[in-house]
């Protein structure tokens, strides 16, 4: 536009030296109108700060510039000068303005703050607010360091199937993926013959990449996956998504203690990328969103992730006087109140729980020489609880089998999984983390909607 490159805010906000002539793009975040002078404060979402804009009534359609309201698009042509303004040290000089869209008085994002509820029912507009810009700057620059860290470390990145036939939780949460006529489905005995739906075969979107993980990790040694998943599980907590993202790694000859080992470099380098390279908008988080935030991430980054085994957890539960809602008893899964009494309460800081009892896992995870619990590991951080979940993985063909048989499983519905145990199987491990729950995590917001761009949950999926 106006044939000259454009220069983000962030870049000009970071100039060394004054510059003349640059153009800038940007939307209004507020506009001061004046006879002597006119302010607005631009925002191209490169980074959280505005650009102080100064128009003069010089300015040839000074009149109709200064009403653009907020909300509006302009392109600014003009020399970035030193602010004489306090806490900022550049400001645009305008020599000329454009509305490129404009803006009028029913733009809902008027005032300074909203509530998130306000803002999450204007989710196409609130990547303009200053909360969800530093949120999903954010995201995006984690994302890059997931991929950074891995690769580092010579992991193959997988792009794993969204489409598929097998439910690798076993937790029935699949959502369903067919092209039969639901009024009047192809019936055989009464039941419905999914062998004529479009694959052939019963199919939804994946709960996971683990599955196919695993296959690479027998050729390549070292991969991972990033990619969404989808759960139809009908929870409305504000940790739970429908659709989420989730990096699994999957690493061979390794155990549960190598990955354990992993998660905790993960997580540290995660922190740290965030705290060297997110900093303005973890300010914001700091200040706006938990008060403390930055000094609790590095306090992460330095702690020693401790580990106990569930027996353990158990115990330290049962023996903490609370009364908990749901009953701790051996054998039960940990609810989200007890994985927050133990990493909040007990261990102020983060904890791996190992060794859950077999039928509270998934047919996966390689059991245990007690016969009792399987080689699986939960990541607990405080606030959020359990934000990764993996296991040391059965390797063993005939253990396997019985394993799956044990929780109804047809071992010949994943025979191409049984086969990498037919064929050089060997021990390994993997894990997965929610990525939202790592941003929940990183920024202090408390409502996993409020960390994905166009959340999915029961009853909405508007977008
Ligand atoms: O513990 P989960 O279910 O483990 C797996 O899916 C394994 N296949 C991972 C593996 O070993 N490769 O999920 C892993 C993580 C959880 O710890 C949590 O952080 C996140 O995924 N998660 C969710 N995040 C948002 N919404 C949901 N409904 C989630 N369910 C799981
Ligand atoms: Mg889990």
């Amino acid at each position: 536009m106006n044939g000259q490159k454009r220069t983000a805010i962030k870049q000009a906000l970071s100039a060394s030296s004054g510059r003349e002539n640059i153009s800038i793009n940007g939307w209004v975040r507020s506009l001061r109108r004046g006879k002597e002078v006119s302010f607005a404060a631009l925002n191209d979402g490169s980074c959280f700060a505005s650009l102080q804009v100064v128009i003069n009534p010089d300015l040839p359609d000074y009149d109709e510039v200064t009403r653009a309201g907020t909300g509006a698009c302009l392109a600014v042509q003009g020399d970035l000068v030193e602010s004489p303004a306090s806490g900022q040290r550049w400001e645009l000089l305008a020599k000329a303005v454009t509305i490129v869209g404009g803006a009028d008085d029913s733009y809902p994002l008027q005032k300074k703050r909203h509530s998130f509820e306000f803002l999450r029912s204007i989710a196409h507009l609130r990547p303009r607010s200053n909360s969800f810009g530093a949120v999903f700057r954010l995201r995006s620059a984690l994302s890059y360091a997931v991929h950074t860290f891995f690769q580092q470390r010579g992991f193959v990145h997988v792009h794993t199937p969204i489409i598929t036939a097998n439910d690798c939780e076993g937790a029935g949460e699949m959502f369903r993926v067919t092209t039969l006529d639901p009024e009047a489905p192809p019936r055989q005995n009464g039941a419905i013959d999914w062998s004529q739906d479009f694959f052939g075969d019963r199919t939804g979107l994946t709960v996971s990449g683990q599955l196919q993980g695993e296959l690479f990790a027998t050729a390549f040694s070292d991969i991972y996956t990033f990619g969404p998943t989808f759960r139809a599980e009908n929870s409305n907590t504000s940790r739970h998504a429908s659709e989420f993202w989730m990096i699994e790694p999957e690493i061979a000859f390794a155990d549960l203690t190598d990955n354990c080992q992993l998660a905790e470099d993960f997580m540290r380098y995660l922190v740290n990328y965030a705290l060297e390279h997110c900093h303005e908008d973890l300010d914001f988080f700091d200040q706006r969103i938990e008060k403390g935030l930055i000094d609790k991430l590095k306090d992460l980054a330095a702690a020693e992730f401790k580990t106990i085994s569930y027996t353990e957890a158990i115990d330290l539960l049962q023996k903490s006087g609370r009364e908990f809602e749901f009953p701790v008893v051996w054998g039960n899964d940990l609810q989200s109140e007890h994985e927050r009494y133990l990493t909040e309460q007990v261990f102020n800081g983060p904890v791996f729980v190992v060794d859950y009892p077999k039928q509270i896992k998934a047919f996966y995870m390689r059991l245990n020489d007690d016969q009792k619990t399987v080689a699986a590991m939960d990541l607990l951080v405080p606030r959020v609880g359990e934000i990764i979940g993996g296991s040391q993985r059965e390797e063993r063909f005939d253990v396997l089998q019985a394993r799956m048989k044990a929780q109804g499983i047809e071992p010949e519905s994943l025979d191409w999984y049984l086969d990498i145990r037919r064929w050089g199987s060997c021990p390994h491990a993997g894990f997965g983390l929610g990525f939202e729950r790592l941003l929940m995590y990183l920024t202090g917001m408390e409502n996993i909607r409020d960390v994905i761009p166009f959340p999915r949950t029961p009853g909405h999926a508007r977008y």
